[in-house]
């Protein structure tokens, strides 16, 4: 038995020294030392032997158990070194090289304008608020004081998406959705602009897309009157296109807003004198406007006779088409690097 102990340590170090991966060293552990290993075996065959042998034998395959454990030990220990230094020296770091230059984005020019606008409506004590795309026919249409017989409800102007037995889902038309659904959950006062994406079906050329953005504005208080609605408008002209744009309200007539009108600065290229961006008129329109309806406030639960306000919304692309001297509107919308890095910011 002494020798047969023998005969398994030389046979364990003959392997371990050929052992070349922790997974090679486990399978040799349970082969020596698993429950079904040769160690193991080699013990459960002491009991067969003579009272003086037992210690003796006993004493031996101890021994040679911890040496083979110390020996699995060791060239663990060793082999995680060599894949260390190995992992090491491949993954070696020349911190001398120049470092790679952060490439910075830019923002679309879309949103530059949405954030140069929302800068200067938070300075004014606005709030900006978010409406959903994909919305109700009663929030674009019905609260809006736009009957079902109105032009804009047609198929082939708007886009929908299913319909429900009382009700139409449709792509919102313009952001004036979110009036009744900011009024029926932030009630009276309101201070408000939204801006976002809105969709009609129309072709796509250079100054037309089914997809395009506004950014809506309300206000309603007690004692909100035409002159608020004015003088925050023109104020905001100022802000966008500078200190010496004029402004000019036309009447219009929108079913939400009474009266309406539409608002037109001079043109920030040549100072009102004409030219091509203002195609030689002197003017550029920005938007349309209001005092909100009656209607509205009443379906959303709010007390005309106490409360007023106003309501604006401006289109954004043909702004940010003015702004940035850009002639063809589906630039906007084809993500071409070679346009979209023109407006970056240079370091
Ligand atoms: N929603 C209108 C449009 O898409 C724009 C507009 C006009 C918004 C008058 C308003 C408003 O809030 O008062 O043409």
């Amino acid at each position: 038995m002494k020798e047969q102990l023998n005969t398994i340590y030389q046979e364990f170090l003959d392997e371990i020294s050929k052992a070349s991966s922790l997974e090679e060293l486990e399978k040799l552990r349970v082969a020596y030392l698993g429950k079904k290993g040769k160690i193991t075996a080699v013990m459960k065959g002491m009991k067969s032997l003579s009272k003086e042998e037992r210690p003796v034998i006993g004493q031996l395959a101890n021994d040679i158990r911890s040496n083979i454990e110390n020996g699995l030990t060791d060239k663990r220990e060793a082999l995680e070194k060599e894949r260390l230094d190995k992992k090491l020296k491949e993954e070696v770091i020349d911190v001398t090289l120049p470092g790679k230059k952060q490439k910075r984005g830019s923002y679309h020019p879309l949103n530059k304008v949405i954030k140069d606008l929302e800068d200067i409506f938070i300075g004014m004590g606005f709030k900006i608020v978010d409406g959903p795309d994909i919305e109700w026919s009663k929030y674009n249409f019905d609260y809006l004081n736009m009957p079902p017989e109105h032009s804009s409800r047609d198929l082939s102007e708007t886009f929908y998406v299913d319909t429900t037995p009382d009700q139409e889902i449709l792509l919102r038309t313009q952001t004036s959705s979110v009036q009744a659904r900011a009024l029926q959950e932030n009630g009276v006062p309101i201070r408000v602009v939204v801006p976002g994406r809105v969709y009609r079906a129309d072709e796509i050329d250079a100054t037309h897309s089914p997809v395009f953005h506004q950014i809506e504005g309300l206000v309603v208080d007690e004692n909100i009157s035409m002159s608020d609605l004015k003088g925050t408008l023109d104020l905001i002209a100022k802000k966008i296109f500078g200190e010496d744009t004029k402004t000019r309200f036309r009447p219009h007539q929108f079913y939400f807003t009474e009266p309406s009108a539409e608002m037109d600065v001079s043109c920030f290229n040549c100072g009102g004198k004409g030219c091509r961006v203002c195609q030689n008129t002197g003017w550029i329109e920005l938007l349309g406007c209001g005092m909100v309806h009656p209607n509205v406030l009443k379906q959303c639960g709010i007390d005309p006779e106490k409360y007023s306000g106003y309501a604006f919304g401006i289109g954004l692309d043909r702004m940010a088409m003015m702004k940035y001297g850009i002639n063809d509107l589906r630039l906007l919308f084809d993500n071409d690097l070679r346009f979209l890095e023109q407006f970056k910011v240079e370091d």
